[in-house]
């Protein structure tokens, strides 16, 4: 029988994240092959701001509720999902659907809830650890003993990518923002943090401190989700042979790359697509997943969660990432669940 759950509906793209609305729509029982989750988190993500302002590479189908990444339980199985039975703790990974109280997702996309992680944790952990691990580990090969710059190392990809370069064995010079936000970066490990903000509020400024942390070199591998005046300076600071990792452009301009310096220094700028890897290539993305899942059932992956928001404010919590007042994750909270003490900051735990 269909039920009626509160989802947050994007009915045409806009420029305003704003534009969306909740609203109550009906959810049928799962087809088969498909399980039905009754969701507790669900990170808030860039692309989710891209799709509905229509500048996302992948445009789902109108009326749509964002949000790709969430954790629940499963409440029912469709003929022939098999893999699951109601009350299982899973996360869930799609490219849309997540501001919801429920929804029913094909049985692939759903896996059990790692280890002992809570909700929030699990539903922060995906995107943005995957992002860094096919970055770092699959295309820019990065060497333990090698130096990493992370651009935007106080969001959701740049943090996991600290977390994943001090993992990997490398000495991790970090980018961002704010003291503040720089404060959690360093926290987490980076070796050495760098505020990147001109006075005039312009991003750049970092060439000369990163020669200097490396004895002139530059930097080996240089993670970049910034990209503009960002990616432009990092050609100025990568080492002989380095590789700068093109993941995404919240700057707002895309770079062009100088090729005069791509052959004088022999380097490689090498794009990062996590998600389309794993479409492209199953078995090197389930391995990818698996590693990571593995990781995170060890505990050896805990993403810092800024805010947490209920369904209601989900747009504050878009407003939130799109004017760069979240550190690390921000996660939607549905049907009554609140994360644990110490696992949200706490100021932001609502
Ligand atoms: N290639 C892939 O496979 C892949 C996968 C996932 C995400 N992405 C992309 O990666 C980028 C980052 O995603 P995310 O989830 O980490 O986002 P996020 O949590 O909002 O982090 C982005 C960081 O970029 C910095 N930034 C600099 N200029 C900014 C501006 N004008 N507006 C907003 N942020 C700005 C911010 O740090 P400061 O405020 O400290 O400067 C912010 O912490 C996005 O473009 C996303 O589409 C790519």
């Amino acid at each position: 029988m269909a039920t009626r759950v509160r989802a947050v509906m994007c009915s045409a793209v806009n420029d305003d994240i704003g534009s969306v609305r909740l609203s109550e729509v009906e959810l049928d029982e799962p087809a088969a092959g498909e399980v039905q989750v009754r969701l507790k988190a669900c990170a808030v993500n860039f692309p989710d701001l891209l799709m509905i302002q229509g500048k996302y590479q992948f445009k789902p189908p109108l009326p749509f509720a964002p949000g790709g990444e969430a954790a629940g339980d499963v409440v029912a199985c469709g003929t022939g999902a098999e893999r699951f039975k109601p009350g299982d703790r899973v996360i869930v990974s799609v490219r849309y659907g997540g501001f919801a109280e429920a929804l029913n997702v094909p049985e692939s996309a759903v896996r059990p809830l790692p280890g002992n992680m809570d909700y929030a944790a699990a539903a922060s952990y995906q995107t943005a650890y995957l992002t860094a691990y096919v970055a770092l580990y699959r295309r820019g090969s990065l060497q333990r003993g090698e130096t990493l710059l992370v651009h935007g190392a106080t969001g959701g990809v740049g943090m996991a990518a600290v977390d994943l370069g001090k993992w990997m064995g490398a000495t991790v010079i970090a980018t961002g923002g704010t003291d503040e936000k720089l404060t959690v970066v360093q926290s987490r490990g980076a070796d050495h943090v760098i505020n990147y903000t001109r006075a005039d509020g312009s991003l750049g400024g970092f060439r000369e401190q990163v020669k200097a942390l490396t004895g002139g070199r530059g930097a080996d591998v240089i993670y970049d989700p910034v990209g503009g005046d960002v990616f432009d300076e990092s050609m100025r600071c990568v080492n002989w042979g380095g590789r700068i990792l093109t993941i995404g452009f919240t700057s707002g301009r895309w770079p062009q790359a100088p090729v005069n310096l791509i052959l004088i220094k022999q380097i490689a700028v090498i794009g990062v697509r996590a998600g389309e890897y794993g479409r492209r290539d199953p078995e090197r993305g389930r391995e990818n997943e698996d590693a990571l899942f593995a990781m995170a059932a060890a505990g050896d992956i805990n993403p810092y969660i800024s805010h947490a928001l209920p369904l209601e404010q989900a747009v504050e919590a878009m407003r939130l990432l799109e004017h760069r007042q979240v550190i690390g994750k921000a996660v939607i909270t549905m049907n009554g669940y609140t994360p644990p003490a110490g696992s949200v900051d706490n100021k932001n735990n609502r």
